[in-house]
C-alpha cells in the first residue's frame, strides 16, 4: 500500500494531515494550503518528449512496457509541475486478458475487431486471467519511487491510477470504434437484459481486480473514467449503469483510497453520478463550474473543469478563464483543478504550464 493510503486508514484520522499530498488531501475534502492541479491526458500527443518516445513505440508498446510507461509518466508531471501523476495507461487494456482483440488505428482510436454483441459473446468473456495486466502495477511502482520523497514545496507528489468504468468499457466493446449515438450498445442494453447484466457483472470484476492492483503498488486514488454516459438519459444511466458503477467505486473505496468519477457531457447526470458515491466528480467544461458542484451536492469534491480548448488562447484569457474556475470553486475544500476534458493535440506546452503557474498564483487558500 502507498503512503497516503496507509494514511488514510481510519484508525488514523490524524496522519492524514501529516502524510498526504494536497492532492489527496483536497480528493478527501480536507483543507489545503492551495488549489491543487494535474491534466487530463497530460502525457500525451502535444508533447514533444512524449512524441519522441512514440516514434520508436506504439502505445500498446508504452502502456505495457512498465520502464517506459513510467518514464513518459514522470516527464510529464515534472516537465509541467502539477501535483498529481497519473499512469501511463489506456483504458481499453483489460480487453485483452478478458479474450477481445483491439488495436489503436493512426487517426481513429481503438478498434475492436469481433464487437461483443450476444449473449454468448458475453458468456465467452474471460473474467480469470486480470493478474495479467499487472504491468500497469509495474508501472505504478516505479513512479511510486520516482516520486516517494517530498518535492522542493515539502508536498509528496499524488499518484493517479486509474480504469474505465463498466458502460463506458462496454460500449467500446460492442461498437466497433468511437460511437456517437451508441446505437448497438443501447440495442443490447434494451434488448437482452441478461446478457448485459452478465457483461456489466464481468466488468466489474476485472476491474475491481486491476484497482487493487494498482492501489497496492502505490496509486493514492484511482480515477474511474466514464466517459460516454453522458451519451445516456437519466433514466438509463439509472436503470443500466447506476448499480454497477456504484459496486465498482464502492470495491475500490473499500481498498483505502479515494475515488474520482469522470464523465463528459454529464450536466443532466451529476446529482445520479454522485449516488454512486466517489468522493470526487470530474466536470466537463459546459457546466460553470458553481452550478456544477451545486449539482453535485455538499459533501463530495469536484475535480475540473477549464475548457481544455482555452489552452489555445492568449494570456489575457488564459488568465480570466483560470481565475473564473477558481472563483466559481471560491475556495472551498474539495476542489481539484483540471481541464473538462483531455488536452487535445497542438495544444502549445507552455500555455499547459502557464495554467499550472497560474493555479499556483491564484489558488492559494488562507
Ligand atoms: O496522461 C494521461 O492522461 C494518461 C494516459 C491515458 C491514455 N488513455 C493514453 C492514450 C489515459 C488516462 C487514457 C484513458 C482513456 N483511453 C480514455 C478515457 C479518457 C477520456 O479521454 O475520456 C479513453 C476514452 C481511452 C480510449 C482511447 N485511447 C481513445 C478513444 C484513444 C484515441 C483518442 C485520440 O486522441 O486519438 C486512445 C489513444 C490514447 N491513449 C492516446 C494516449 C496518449 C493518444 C494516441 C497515441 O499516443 O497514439
Amino acid at each position: 500500500m502507498s503512503h497516503n493510503a496507509i494514511a488514510l486508514s481510519l484508525e488514523e484520522p490524524s496522519a492524514v494531515t501529516l502524510g498526504s499530498s494536497r492532492f489527496v488531501r483536497a480528493c478527501l475534502r480536507q483543507p489545503v494550503d492551495r488549489t491543487p492541479v494535474w491534466f487530463l491526458r497530460q502525457a500525451g500527443r502535444y508533447m514533444p518528449e512524449y512524441m519522441a518516445v512514440r516514434k520508436h513505440h506504439s502505445l500498446l508498446d508504452i502502456c505495457r512496457t512498465p520502464e517506459i510507461a513510467a518514464e513518459v509518466t514522470i516527464t510529464a508531471a515534472e516537465r509541467l509541475g502539477v501535483d498529481a501523476a497519473i499512469i501511463f495507461a489506456d483504458l481499453l487494456l483489460p480487453f485483452t486478458p478478458m479474450g477481445l482483440d483491439f488495436e489503436f488505428v493512426a487517426g481513429e482510436g481503438p478498434i475492436v475487431h469481433t464487437p461483443v454483441r450476444s449473449l454468448e459473446q458475453v458468456r465467452a468473456l474471460r473474467t480469470d486471467r486480470a493478474d495479467e495486466l499487472n504491468y500497469v502495477a509495474r508501472s505504478i511502482e516505479k513512479v511510486a519511487a520516482h516520486f516517494a520523497g517530498p518535492r522542493a514545496d515539502g508536498d509528496v507528489l499524488g499518484i493517479i491510477g486509474f480504469c474505465g468504468a463498466p458502460f463506458t468499457l462496454a460500449s467500446y466493446m460492442i461498437e466497433v470504434g468511437s460511437s456517437r449515438n451508441y446505437i448497438e450498445t443501447n440495442k443490447l442494453m434494451y434488448s437482452d437484459g441478461v446478457a448485459w447484466s452478465l457483461l456489466m457483472d464481468k466488468l466489474v470484476s476485472v476491474l475491481v481486480t486491476f484497482a487493487q492492483q494498482q492501489v497496492e503498488v502505490g496509486a493514492d486514488v484511482i480515477q474511474i473514467f466514464d466517459s460516454w454516459a453522458g451519451a445516456l438519459s437519466v433514466a438509463d444511466y439509472r436503470q443500466y449503469c447506476l448499480a454497477w458503477t456504484k459496486q465498482l467505486v464502492g470495491r475500490v473505496k473499500e481498498m483505502g483510497v479515494p475515488v474520482i468519477y469522470f464523465g463528459v457531457d454529464t450536466a443532466s447526470l451529476l446529482s445520479t453520478m454522485r449516488e454512486t458515491g466517489a468522493d470526487v466528480i470530474g466536470l466537463d467544461w459546459r457546466v460553470p463550474l458553481d452550478l456544477g458542484w451545486k449539482a453535485v451536492g455538499e459533501g463530495c469534491g469536484v475535480q475540473g473543469n477549464l475548457d481544455p480548448i482555452t489552452l489555445f488562447a492568449p494570456e489575457d484569457v488564459l488568465q480570466r478563464r483560470v481565475r473564473e474556475v477558481l472563483d466559481e470553486a471560491a475556495g472551498r475544500q474539495g476542489h481539484i483543478f483540471n481541464l473538462g476534458h483531455g488536452i487535445v493535440p497542438g495544444t502549445p506546452v507552455e500555455n499547459v504550464i502557464r495554467v499550472v503557474e497560474l493555479v499556483k498564483e491564484h489558488g492559494r487558500h488562507e
